[in-house]
């Protein structure tokens, strides 16, 4: 351990659609109100992508503002990951369509789909990388269009989801900063809890998977629910241990920003005051792999993120997954020439 390079990230940006759905504008759509929603999942409103983007233009908006802010060139980048559930389309993988539009003609590009945990299981993974000395900047994107997947008819699941990307550049940082401890997992067995079942190999698309609806988001709510809030606590403990700090130690607390009531759960499982808990569920509802950096990154532009401070990042999602990170934030601390 004590020769590794550490990572960090160097740069962050995210893009958010400007058209914005209200809870009100979705009484018109299904049945359901503003009370329902806000009450037993937080969420006032959601971003809803125009239909002329798709995941990849959002990913790209957001890439370039996180390499803006890292202050590095598109030729830099040695690697793109794409985390999303949304991808434009099976194949190319959208880290190729992205690696295009960026014109960072040096870097490998892969898709990674693990559900809303996709942010985190692309910045442990890309961190590997620049820990072995094979790469020097990583540019893992979260990005997602929800709303090309979710079920306007279905008021269990349509009221959840909303549109958006992050991106952050991964670089080695200086010795005691970025990344310092991680938990990652997964649990197959709970993967028909989420799940888009048809336009694969198991159910092609056909007139009956279109008829049947089965090329939306199918959730079981409650079995997703208690899952996310027993593993959100665990995952986060087990990346604090692997890290060796404290939940006393963390300053920000950026949970997934799923349901206002799992992240309180989790937070009071974790004993961190809400004061220490970022959430923008509110205004951006469920952005799936998107949700991470989109939180990092106002937290950061409100202020509340200063450079030393201990950041705990947690997601979880379909898959079923989660993962947890715990980082040292340094954007003060250069990237290692
Ligand atoms: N408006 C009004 N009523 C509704 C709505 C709605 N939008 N949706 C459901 N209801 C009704 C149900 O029909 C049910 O009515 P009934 O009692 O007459 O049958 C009632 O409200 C209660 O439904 P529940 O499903 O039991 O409600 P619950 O309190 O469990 O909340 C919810 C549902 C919000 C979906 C919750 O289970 C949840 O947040 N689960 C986790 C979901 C999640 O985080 N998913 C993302 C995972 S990450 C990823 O990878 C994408």
């Amino acid at each position: 351990m004590q020769n590794e390079k550490s990572v960090g990230i160097i740069g962050i940006g995210c893009y958010l659609p400007e058209k914005i759905v209200t809870n009100k504008d979705l009484e018109k759509i299904v049945d359901t109100n503003d009370e329902w929603i806000v009450e037993r999942t937080g969420i006032r409103e959601r971003r809803i992508a125009d239909p002329s983007i798709a995941t990849s233009d959002q990913a790209t908006f957001a890439a370039q503002k996180a390499l803006a802010d890292a202050g590095i060139t598109a030729e830099e980048i040695d690697l793109i990951i794409v985390a999303t559930a949304t991808p434009d389309m099976f194949f190319p993988a959208t880290a190729c369509l992205v690696q295009n539009n960026l014109k960072a003609v040096n870097a490998a590009a892969f898709d990674l789909a693990a559900g809303c945990t996709g942010f985190v299981y692309g910045l442990i993974t890309g961190a590997q990388f620049i820990k072995t000395g094979l790469y020097k900047h990583v540019l893992v994107i979260g990005a997602e269009t929800l709303s090309r997947i979710a079920d306007w008819t279905d008021r269990s699941t349509c009221v959840l989801f909303g549109d958006g990307a992050g991106a952050a550049v991964l670089s080695e940082v200086e010795s005691g900063y970025g990344i310092l401890g991680c938990n990652i997992g997964a649990d197959g067995s709970g993967g028909e809890f989420l799940m888009l079942p048809a336009g694969g190999s198991r159910m092609p698309t056909s007139e009956e998977s279109l008829s049947n609806r089965k090329h939306y988001i199918h959730m079981n709510g409650n079995e997703v629910f208690k899952f996310a809030v027993k593993i959100m606590g665990e995952s986060a403990l087990k990346a604090l241990e692997n890290a060796n700090i404290s939940t006393d130690e963390i300053d920000l607390f950026i949970p997934h920003q799923a349901n206002m009531r799992i992240i309180t759960s989790a937070a009071k499982r974790l004993k961190a005051p809400m004061e220490k808990v970022m959430i923008n569920v509110d205004r951006y509802g469920n952005t799936a792999a998107a949700s991470l950096p989109i939180a990092l990154r106002e937290a950061i532009d409100e202020g509340r993120v200063k450079d030393g401070d201990v950041l705990l990042m947690v997601g979880f999602g379909a898959g079923l997954t989660w993962a947890s990170c715990v980082l040292k934030w340094g954007k003060g601390a250069k990237p290692v020439a």
